[in-house]
């Protein structure tokens, strides 16, 4: 048991917040572990100091598709300090092979460029990366095939989409309602491969006692990564401890499972008897952690005269590997967004000779969202509709496709409450209506959601002799306060003041718990610290309040109260809204304003909430803007591999992001009534961004990032700043719920106030009414059942 000098620190830290911190659930509490963050004594996996630790590098396949017929080691064994090299023909054998990604040097095949293919071991980090560039790699090649097109005849209806969403749904008559909807919208989106970029790359430590495995290991989630070493090198779950203490960041790409650095360095532990780190680079980070799958969206929407979704439809293509099958879920988000009749949805997949992709954050809903949310956008302009009133009409009262009741829906009061703080009203709808200079300012919207679930943990709960209160469990806390806000649920589950209380996290030898992933930490390892201290204080009453003198330890697991979960549509909502300013000369985009609201249960604590919705959100602008991985179809990879090719937002992309918590009580999710929100930011953030470009010049950006070049050109046509709107054309009239939606002044029907005709409608350009297809397109993914 670690001692009082814990304790003092703890104390210290509750005086320098100077705050009384009994009840402080639901307070503004700043990090536990913020003090050792700031004075660089908190460790990362990297940084444990282990006697005798050797270094591996991993060696990256040159090739893209073939077979390895040679693996040279002569040059990299002759260099000082290098001890073995490893490959498929020497390494130990894995024994398990259910994610091909980690069963790593075990077959001549090559899947992707960049696949670790071979692992130098030396005394030094320098001698084995050197070594490594010494390896000499060949390999009978093949062609390969790595670009995404909705016309690939690899296309395949995959049998289930992450994690287990059915991969086709379908409601009434989509066609039939489509066909004689009133308004009209079929566009497809695009959204690029986008690549995890955590502040601290994957890294691990391994070594062995015997066939007892321990790791440091930055990682979202120990218990997978102890399941899965177990299972690789054939040794019982419990022989295995992980050690994930303090994680800076990972956006998913550290989630789900492990990844190739824990196994390597495991692997090259058993060879050289010696505990073994290896971390990867940003360049390795780009490749073999996973990324977003580029996305191809085709949406149709169509509305009868009063502005209410009859059809909605959303057909997703996205890519996998030749390696293992990863299925974004592209469309989910469709299912349970907004109300309507008649709805479809689809996935395909191309398994391709690509890098696998992974989970990154918001996975399905944040590519889905942008098409989503662009294309309401579009119903609304076509509709001549207010887009914040668009979407409070169109509202769900129950689940539209299996019409399970929300356990609570706070997306309308976060549109309204969110218009209200923006000033979104009195907003002149007409797109390049506000030219201040050179710059064209325009304001754009979208909504947000996120599942909030919440899955089995273990935790312990102890009280010390001496008075305090010590609670355990395998969380992680990748940045997000996770720590700080289990250490606030103990507090008052003690009912005591938080310097009573220890909290220890990230250690797999605690027990089984969730991972940091799928916004789901905090309401899953909540849950269980609530319990485990419940238990506790039952334990203290039997004994009459008095601790004995060893101290009493309760154990819980939460499995089953999660397996008893009512069938409930559980989600959190928001609304975000953006103001943007384009140079009419340059093309220049800038974010001046980016503001959401958001409803996600209860908030344990306000500050560190706040700050993961603003992350997300200035992802969001990130995503809108910046990020893509730049596929070379003749080098067959992506090859902006770095944070200088592969841009993200910088602080002066990130100007004034403002996010806002609606407190909802709601019963039905666990005894904390947390929803979640890690995710919800970047949700639908990227449409407000191309909502606002819209508004702001008449240019409607279906593919992301976008670019200067997507408007360039298109803004000498902007005409110079109009004067005050005709009288006559107001702001959008406010109706409630129950009054019919009036069929507003759409381009190009209503009256054109700027008298210069629509903004995108220059000589060659189609206006928006011929946006709006009343055929029917060409056959989508919807339209076959595979294409494989
Ligand atoms: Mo996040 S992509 O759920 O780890």
């Amino acid at each position: 048991m670690k001692g009082a000098r814990e304790r003092v620190e703890l104390e210290s830290e509750i005086e320098v917040a100077g705050q009384d911190f009994r009840g402080a659930f639901g307070a503004d509490v700043t990090r536990v572990e913020g003090r050792e963050k700031v004075t660089g004594t908190a460790r990362y996996a990297f940084e444990f100091p282990v006697p005798e630790a050797v270094y591996a590098w991993p060696v990256p396949s040159p090739f893209v598709k073939g077979r390895l017929t040679l693996i040279d080691p002569e040059a990299a064994l002759a260099t000082n300090g290098v001890l073995t090299v490893l490959w498929h023909t020497n390494a130990m054998r894995l024994q398990s092979q259910e994610n091909p990604e980690l069963y790593l040097l075990q077959e001549p095949t090559i899947a992707y460029r960049g696949q670790f293919v071979a692992l130098v071991v030396a005394d030094t980090l320098e001698a084995a990366r050197h070594a490594a560039d010494l390896v000499v790699v060949e390999a009978d090649t093949r062609p390969h095939d790595v670009v995404l097109t909705d016309r690939h005849p690899g296309l395949y209806r995959p049998v289930k989409v992450n994690p287990t969403y059915q991969t086709d749904t379908a409601v009434g008559d989509f066609d039939g309602a489509l066909a004689t909807a009133s308004i009209r919208v079929d566009e497809t989106y695009h959204t690029p491969a986008e690549h995890n970029n955590p502040m601290e790359p994957h890294a691990s430590i391994a070594w062995w006692e015997g066939d007892r495995l321990t790791v440091y290991d930055s990682t979202q989630y120990p218990t997978a990564v102890a399941t899965s070493l177990a299972g690789l090198f054939g040794i019982e779950p419990d022989a295995v401890r992980v050690i994930a203490q303090h994680i800076g960041g990972g956006f998913g790409s550290k989630g789900g499972h492990p990844r190739p650095n824990v196994v390597l360095a495991a692997m090259a532990a058993r060879h050289v008897g010696h505990p073994v780190k290896v971390a990867l680079t940003r360049q390795h980070q780009f490749v073999n952690v996973g990324y977003r799958t580029p996305t191809i969206q085709r949406m149709r929407l169509g509305a009868d005269a009063g502005g209410r979704l009859v059809a909605i439809g959303h057909d997703a293509i996205s890519q996998s590997s030749e390696l293992m099958e990863f299925a974004e879920q592209t469309a989910v988000i469709t299912r349970w967004m907004y109300a309507g009749p008649h709805r479809r949805t689809t996935h395909r997949l191309v398994r391709l000779d690509v890098p696998s992709p992974a989970w990154m954050r918001a996975p399905g809903e944040t590519p889905g969202s942008f098409a989503l949310e662009s294309a309401i956008d579009e119903l609304a302009v076509a509709g001549g509709w207010d887009p914040v009133e668009l979407r409070i009409r169109n509202d769900a009262e129950f689940e539209p496709e299996d019409g399970l009741r929300y356990s609570s829906r706070g997306l309308v009061a976060c549109l309204r409450e969110g218009a209200h703080r923006f000033g979104w009203a009195g907003r002149d709808p007409r797109p390049a209506s506000n030219r201040q200079g050179d710059w064209l300012l325009g304001t754009g919207m979208a909504a947000s959601t996120l599942p909030a679930r919440a899955m089995p943990s273990t935790a312990i709960a102890r009280a010390e002799p001496d008075g305090y209160f010590h609670v355990l469990i395998n969380a992680v806390d990748i940045g997000t306060g996770a720590r700080t806000a289990l250490w606030q649920v103990a507090a008052r589950e003690l009912d005591v003041g938080l310097e009573r209380v220890r909290i220890s996290i990230g250690d797999s030898a605690i027990g089984p718990a969730m991972g940091a992933g799928g916004s789901l930490g905090t309401a899953s390892w909540g849950w269980a610290v609530v319990k485990a201290c419940r238990a506790l204080c039952d334990r203290l009453r039997l004994e009459g309040g008095k601790v004995p003198e060893g101290g009493i330890e309760v154990r819980v697991d939460t499995a089953n109260d999660v397996k008893g979960l009512q069938p409930y549509a559980r989600y959190s909502f928001g609304a975000q809204f953006c103001q943007v300013r384009v140079d009419i000369d340059t093309g220049e985009i800038r974010v001046d304003r980016l503001l959401g609201v958001f409803a996600a249960g209860r908030i344990v604590n306000p500050l560190t909430a706040r700050s993961q919705l603003i992350g997300a959100m200035t992802m969001g602008i990130s995503m809108a803007l910046f990020e893509e991985g730049a596929m070379d179809s003749r080098y067959g990879a992506y090859v902006n591999r770095d944070l200088a090719t592969y841009h993200v937002a910088a602080c002066a992309d990130v100007r004034d992001v403002e996010a806002y918590l609606i407190e909802e009580e709601d019963t039905h999710l666990n005894p904390l009534g947390i929803k979640g929100l890690g995710e919800l930011g970047i949700v639908g953030a990227a449409a407000a961004v191309a909502n606002a470009v819209y508004h702001a010049t008449g240019v409607r950006v279906r593919s992301l990032p976008i670019r200067l070049d997507d408007l360039l050109d298109r803004l000498d046509r902007v005409p110079p700043p109009p004067g005050p709107p005709p009288t006559g054309y107001g702001p959008p009239p406010a109706y409630g719920p129950d009054e019919q939606v009036p069929a507003g002044p759409g381009y190009p029907d209503g009256p054109d106030p700027t008298g210069y005709g629509p903004p995108e409608a220059g000589p060659a350009g189609p206006g928006p009414a011929e946006r709006i297809s009343t055929e029917p397109g060409p056959a989508g993914p919807g339209e076959g059942e595979s294409k494989g």
